[in-house]
C-alpha cells in the first residue's frame, strides 16, 4: 500500500473516536518496529522523523527505510515530519516522499506563525501532502518551568480557532500541559481548554509529549478532540534497555544484531501497547 497522508488517517480517527500513533523513528530497526506493531494490531500508523532524526541517518535513509517498509504492507501508513522548521525543509520532505509535514511556528509571534504555516498549507495541499500546525508552546522537561510559567504558554482556545481558520491547516498541536521527554512528576492535562479549543476548531488535534502520560489521561484527551498521539521517549526507553540488558548479561558480546534485535522487539511491545490504549487497533480497513 503506498503511503497515504496524516490527514486521511485523521480523518478517519475523529469520525471512529480514536487516535493514530504517531512514533518517532531514527533507524531501521524502529522503523521495522512500528510497522510490525501496526501489523500485529491491524492498525493505522504514523511514521515520524524529526529534526534529530533526520540529522542522525538522513533524510533519503529516512524516506527509503519507511517506503520500503510500506511497500511490503497492507496497513495504511503515513510518513510525517515532526516539528519542521522552515517552508524549504517542509519542500525538502515532501520533495523526498513525505505524505505529511509539521511546520512548528510556535515560537513566532501569532501573525508570523500563521504566515509562514499558510506558505507550507497552500504548497502541500497542491501536492496532496497534509499539514500539522503548533500554537502555544509544548516544553521540554529541560526548560524547567514552573506550573504557572508553563500556563503562560498554553494554548488559547480563541486563537486556535483563528489560526485554523486563516491558514486552513489540517490538524493542530496543542500546548495543554503535556512535555517532551520524561516528566518528574505526574503529568497534569488541561482538559477543560483542550474542549474549549475543540469547541472552536473542526480539525483533528495533537497530542506531543505522550510518553509518561497514564492511560487514563490519554483516552480522556482522545474523547476531548485529540486524534493523532505522538510517542518517542517511551520507545527510546523500551529500545535502550532491551540493549542494556543484553550487554549486562554478556559483556563479550559484539554482535549488533543480538544487541539491536531485542532492542527492536521491546520497542514493538511497547507501540502495540501504545495503539491498544489509543484505540487504532483493528482500524486499518477502515480506512
Ligand atoms: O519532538 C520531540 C522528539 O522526541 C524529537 O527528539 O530531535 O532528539 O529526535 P530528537
Ligand atoms: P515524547 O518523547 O515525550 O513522547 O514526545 C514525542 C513528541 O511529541 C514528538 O513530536
Ligand atoms: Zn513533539
Amino acid at each position: 500500500m503506498p503511503l497515504v497522508s496524516a490527514a486521511r488517517l485523521l480523518k478517519a480517527a475523529a469520525a471512529g473516536g480514536y487516535a493514530v500513533g504517531a512514533f518517532n523513528c531514527n533507524n531501521m530497526e524502529l522503523v521495522q518496529a512500528i510497522i510490525t506493531a501496526a501489523e500485529a494490531e491491524n492498525a493505522p500508523v504514523i511514521l515520524q522523523a524529526s529534526q534529530g532524526a533526520i540529522k542522525y541517518a538522513g533524510l533519503a535513509y529516512i524516506s527509503t527505510l519507511a517506503r520500503t517498509a510500506v511497500a511490503g504492507t497492507s496497513v495504511p501508513v503515513a510518513l510525517h515530519l515532526d516539528h519542521g522548521t522552515s517552508f524549504e525543509q517542509a519542500l525538502r520532505c515532501i520533495t523526498a516522499g513525505f505524505s505529511s509535514v509539521m511546520i512548528d511556528g510556535s515560537r513566532l509571534p501569532f501573525a508570523e506563525n500563521v504566515a509562514l504555516t499558510q506558505r507550507v498549507v497552500d504548497v502541500a495541499h497542491v501536492l496532496g501532502v497534509s499539514v500539522e500546525a503548533e500554537l502555544g508552546k509544548i516544553g521540554g522537561t529541560e526548560d524547567d518551568v514552573s506550573v504557572s510559567e508553563a500556563e503562560a504558554f498554553f494554548t488559547d482556545p480563541d486563537e486556535a480557532g483563528r489560526f485554523v481558520s486563516e491558514t486552513g491547516v489540517d490538524s493542530l498541536a496543542v500546548a495543554v500541559g503535556t512535555a517532551h521527554g520524561r516528566y518528574r512528576g505526574e503529568p497534569r492535562l488541561d482538559f477543560e481548554r483542550l474542549s474549549l479549543i475543540a469547541s472552536r476548531v473542526n480539525i483533528p488535534l495533537v497530542l506531543h509529549g505522550s510518553s509518561g502520560v497514564p492511560p487514563e489521561a490519554i483516552r480522556e484527551a482522545i474523547r476531548r478532540g485529540i486524534c493523532k498521539v505522538n510517542i518517542d521517549t517511551d520507545i527510546r526507553e523500551g529500545f535502550t534497555n532491551a540493549m542494556r540488558r543484553v550487554l549486562e548479561a554478556d559483556s563479550d558480546e559484539i554482535d549488533p544484531r543480538k544487541v539491536l534485535g531485542p532492542a527492536r522487539e521491546e520497542a514493538t511491545a511497547v507501540i502495540r501497547e501504545k495503539i491498544r490504549i489509543f484505540g487504532s487497533a483493528n482500524k486499518a480497513n477502515e480506512i
